[in-house]
């Protein structure tokens, strides 16, 4: 074909359209899809996609290691990630005030708070550690479950092996009940059940249920020891690359995700015991909570020194 025979079989080529750029947002999670973390984190992509167009593609992956998961966001090597505060005050302290047990009287009082200036500010002090937190999701009341013996008092808990979050907080809780805190990631949570490495393990309803902890654990307290704060935290490079509508729609969809996040805990904490009696396990739901926080007194004489006081006060004191 000679050069001007090409040039215009070329013209008269239909255009290719322009390949679209699209920018994916990966947000990991370590619970099922179908969790309460997997609903806030679904309806978050569902709210963006919507409104950013087909300019975003929101990815969400499972991974059951909470603390990679947010040492990934921090090196950006994914975008964001919903998880726990369990390891949270590894990178960001002061979220460590949070975990403190008995701290919150109910749901309403956990949400009011994390909603109000004390939970607003303590997402600004993540920006200081290389990581954006965007907004407050939830875990729930964790109880507590084991495969040696009910617990019905705070000395039924004595000697119990009991996996603990990589939290200080926590660890220390469960040392004052003189159980053995063992910290580890949720990954190695089943093998270690199953092996027997411990006894038992403390989360929220909905984790107990999504996970079905049910087949490997025999007994379950409602102890409702302590509030587990969820939180969608990003990293800030990837929000500062965003327009400004955007990122405006990126954070009203993160609202969305929280909202959805919050309804599939309150319905599965509904639920969820009477699923998990269906499926065999023995519940105490009479729990003397005053005896437990009695029994925690030297915890909560150290978090007071070691912690910020004044703070945990405030939140104490939120109406
Ligand atoms: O127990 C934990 O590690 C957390 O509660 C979990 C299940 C990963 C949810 O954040």
């Amino acid at each position: 074909m000679t050069r001007r025979l090409a040039l215009a079989a070329a013209l008269a080529l239909p255009m290719a359209a322009p390949a679209l750029a699209q920018t994916q947002i990966t947000i990991q999670h370590p619970l099922p899809l179908n969790s309460h973390y997997g609903a806030g984190a679904t309806a978050l992509k569902e709210a963006f996609e919507r409104a950013a167009g087909a300019r975003y593609n929101v990815v969400i992956q499972r991974n059951d290691n909470e603390r990679e998961a947010i040492e990934s966001v921090q090196i950006g090597t994914i975008e964001c990630v919903i998880t726990s505060t369990g390891p949270v005050g590894n990178f960001v302290p002061e979220t460590r005030n949070l975990d403190v047990p008995f701290l919150f009287r109910d749901t309403a009082h956990a949400r009011g708070v994390l909603d109000s200036e004390i939970g607003q500010t303590m997402l600004g002090r993540f920006s200081a550690r290389g990581l954006a937190g965007v907004v407050w999701m939830e875990n729930g009341f964790r109880h507590l479950t084991n495969s040696r013996r009910e617990v019905n008092t705070p000395a039924d808990v004595r000697g119990l092996k009991v996996r603990t979050m990589e939290n200080q907080v926590h660890m220390r809780a469960f040392s004052t009940l003189g159980a053995l805190p063992t910290p580890m990631a949720f990954s190695e949570l089943v093998p270690a059940l199953q092996q027997g490495t411990v006894d038992g393990q403390e989360n929220p309803i909905p984790v107990i249920v999504a996970n079905n902890l049910n087949q490997v654990q025999r007994y379950l307290t409602l102890t409702g020891h302590v509030y587990s704060p969820a939180i969608l935290i990003c990293n800030p490079a990837m929000l500062a690359r965003m327009t400004a509508a955007d990122r405006a729609a990126f954070m009203e969809a993160a609202k969305a995700g929280a909202a959805a996040n919050r309804a599939r805990v309150t319905s599965d904490e509904q639920s969820g015991v009477e699923e998990l009696r269906r499926r065999g396990m023995t519940v105490v739901t009479q729990v003397d909570s005053a005896a437990f926080q009695t029994a925690l007194a030297a915890a909560f004489t150290e978090y007071e020194r070691t912690l910020d006081g004044a703070l945990l006060r405030r939140i104490r004191e939120w109406r």
